[in-house]
Parts: C-alpha cells; structure tokens; sequence
C-alpha cells in the first residue's frame, strides 16, 4: 500500500527526526534577541460541557516568542501567537474565545483535528472489500469531515510531552466500530509539538481492528495579520503542486488531475490569495472562491515535503508547512459569513481566514487510481505535519 507504512519502518524516521529537533536547549541562554527560556507547557480548565466532562486548555509556548493553545475538546488550536517583523505578537489562528462557542455556534471546523476522514465522500457512499457503507450525508448530497459527530466534536486523552527544544500534547481517542457508520476500532492519536524553532510538528497515528477507511488533518484557519484584522487577500500563496483535482458543483473530484498552468489555481510562484479569486473560472465559481485539493509535487511518498509557504506583506508573518501528505486543501474562507464573533470579539466575514489542510484526496474511496485510505487490521496509519513560522522583511 503506497500511503500507508507500517510501524517498524517509520518509527526510526521519526526517531531521527525528532532527535534533529532536540539539541541540548539550556534552560535560558542569551541571544542578540533576547533571553531564550526553555518551552513550558501549562494546563488550565477551558470549560465543561453539558454531560459534565471537563474541557482542559493547555498552554504551549517555546521561549521563543510563541504561545500555542489547544484544548481536549476536538483537539483544537485555539490560537497561536506569533511575533510580526518588528516583535509585535498576534493571534494569527481564527476560533473562539469559550468552549459554549465552539459547542453551540456551529464552529466552521476552527482549528480541529477532523475525522475520521478529512473533507468529502460522494453522497457519503463507499465499498470496502464488497460490503457497502452509508455515512452521514452532512454537506448537502455529501459527507463532509467525518459527518454528524467527527473527530472534532470528541473529548480527547491528553498527555503532556516535555523533550529538549520542544512540547507537546499527545492525544488519544478510541472511535468505536459503527461511530458514523465507519467501519473498524479506530485508535487515532494526534502529537502537536511546539518546538524551538518556531514549527509546531503534528504526528498523526492510527490503528484498526477491521478494515476501515482513515484521512485525518487539522483544520486551522489562518490569518497572518491576526486574527479578525480583514481579510487574507493580500496575503502571498505557494503551493507546491503543479496540478489540483478540478471538482463538481458539489465539490466532489471528478477524478482527473489537471495541470494548474495557465489557471488561476496556478501558485507555483508566490501569488496574492485575492488576485484571481473574482476570474470567471468555473472551478472558483464552484467552491465560490478557493476550496481545492492540490495535487504536491513530490520526489517519494514518506519524507516531509515542502507543500506551502504563505506571507503577508503587511506583518511580515510567514508560515510555510511540509507535509507527508500526498494533498493540501487550499481553502479560502468562502463560506465565513459574518454570522460568528472571533477569540478577539470581531465578526468573521468572507475571505478572513485561510486552511491549507494537508490530506490525502476528497473522496479517494470512490477513486481507485487515488492513493488509497483503507487501514487494515496490522498496518499503521501514520503520518505528519509541520508548520514552520517566521517574518521576513
Ligand atoms: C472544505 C470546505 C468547508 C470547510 C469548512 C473545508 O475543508 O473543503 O468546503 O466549507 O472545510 O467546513
């Protein structure tokens, strides 16, 4: 299976690389930036919802001028403060400022771990092994995100991770065979890590006790600016993909891979979000904006590739991500409708956040030549992530 590696052969990549990432870090050293602390990690209750479960809120930060929050609920990003050009910190993640929000306003998926699988099955129907499944029909004619009651919407186990040059957050969730009419046990566990270097790392890793189908991602939405500043137009897009998969009304695939050339899906070359965002191109009138799966240029199937890189001219802010992910869903906040009220109490309107939410393909159960996203009993799903933040000038 192309996608899908087992245990033994990755584990000492991900060994190695963490091990890259932790060079000896003293618990304060001196810089021409200023005095360096070691990461820390605290944890606070953010909430507790109606069943009386309580929602813990852990806050990262690495000594370096960011501080990542994250809470069990949905194991979303709550914000993510960064430093701009001139050492001036925002939060450049959109969600919500109380956990009675993201229960009851409907959360656009701000910031989430999304699952079981990430984006669209057509009509929510697909066919493992010549056994049929039903899910949710959730996203008009289609499943979206996991349908009714995804990952997102889950109270996951959290246990802290403290390692030289970064923290973390290791978390569980056990999905019962049958939840969303998903076939299989799914054990899924999601590592954020904030290290050092100004990357937040996300280790994604599931197993199953029956075949089954797996897509996971995290579904940040960005705004470079801070978020509730306006919109993300003016920021500056790469995507390293030389080709997307064009979709239906629906948004579902229609299987081909087209070439991005020549198209104002073109980002090969750094290009503002909004530029071509009002051409006449049925693929944008379609998602009403962007909302696309670009196919990554890469050379190999399991090494960290370079996927994206976005700045906004304004801040300075960069964050570029890698991903072992054959996909990235570049998503321009097109159905934000002014309906919600940000962490920083301003309205969320069109175009005020982006996700690049790394992936393998919408609705790759109904596309056999997709690479594929069936788990079986004995393989790992494993796979990863890292956002890399910084300024330029
Ligand atoms: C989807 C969009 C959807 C958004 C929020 C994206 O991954 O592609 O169509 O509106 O998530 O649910």
């Amino acid at each position: 299976m192309k996608w899908i590696t087992r245990t033994a052969a990755t584990l000492g990549a991900i060994t190695l690389l963490v091990l890259g990432t932790t060079a000896a870090t003293p618990a304060a050293t001196q810089t021409n930036q200023g005095t360096h602390h070691s990461p820390q990690i605290e944890k606070d209750v953010f909430g507790t919802t109606p069943d009386g479960t309580r929602i813990d809120r852990y806050t990262l930060t690495n000594g370096r001028g960011m501080r990542v929050r994250i809470i069990t609920y949905g194991g979303i990003i709550q914000s993510i403060e960064t430093p701009d050009r001139h050492g001036r910190t925002a939060n450049i993640a959109l969600g919500f400022g109380s956990l009675d929000d993201y229960l009851t306003k409907n959360s656009p998926y701000f910031g989430c771990i999304v699952g079981r699988y990430a984006n669209r099955i057509a009509k929510g129907r697909f066919t493992l092994d010549g056994v049929n499944y039903q899910l949710a029909v959730n996203n008009g004619e289609n499943h979206l995100h996991g349908g009714n009651v995804g990952f997102d919407k889950r109270v996951w186990r959290a246990r802290e991770v403290r390692e030289p040059g970064a923290v973390g957050l290791r978390l569980t969730y056990v999905s019962p065979a049958g939840e969303e009419n998903y076939p299989g046990t799914l054990s899924a566990a999601v590592t954020y890590r904030l290290t050092v270097h100004n990357e937040i790392r996300v280790d994604y890793h599931a197993t199953t006790d029956a075949p089954t189908i797996v897509n996971l991602t995290n579904h940040t939405y960005f705004n470079l600016a801070g978020e509730g500043t306006g919109t993300i137009y003016d920021h500056k897009l790469m995507l390293n993909a030389s080709r997307y998969t064009p979709v239906d009304s629906t948004l579902i695939p229609t299987g081909s891979l087209d070439p991005v050339a020549g198209t104002p899906m073109d980002f090969r070359h750094p290009t503002a979000i909004g530029a071509r965002i009002r051409d006449n191109f049925q693929q944008l009138l379609f998602g009403q904006g962007y909302d696309h799966n670009f196919v990554l240029d890469r050379r190999d199937d399991t090494s960290l590739a370079l996927a994206a890189r976005v700045s906004d001219p304004a801040s300075g802010r960069t964050v570029t991500m890698r991903t072992k992910e054959p996909g990235i869903q570049f998503y321009s906040g097109n159905f934000l409708d002014g309906t919600l009220v940000g962490t920083g109490g301003h309205i969320y309107r069109q175009g005020d956040g982006f996700a690049l939410e790394t992936q393998h393909f919408p609705d790759s159960p109904n596309h056999p030549s997709f690479p594929s996203t069936v788990l079986r009993p004995g393989e790992v799903y494993q796979t990863a992530t890292v956002y890399q933040f910084g300024t330029t000038h």
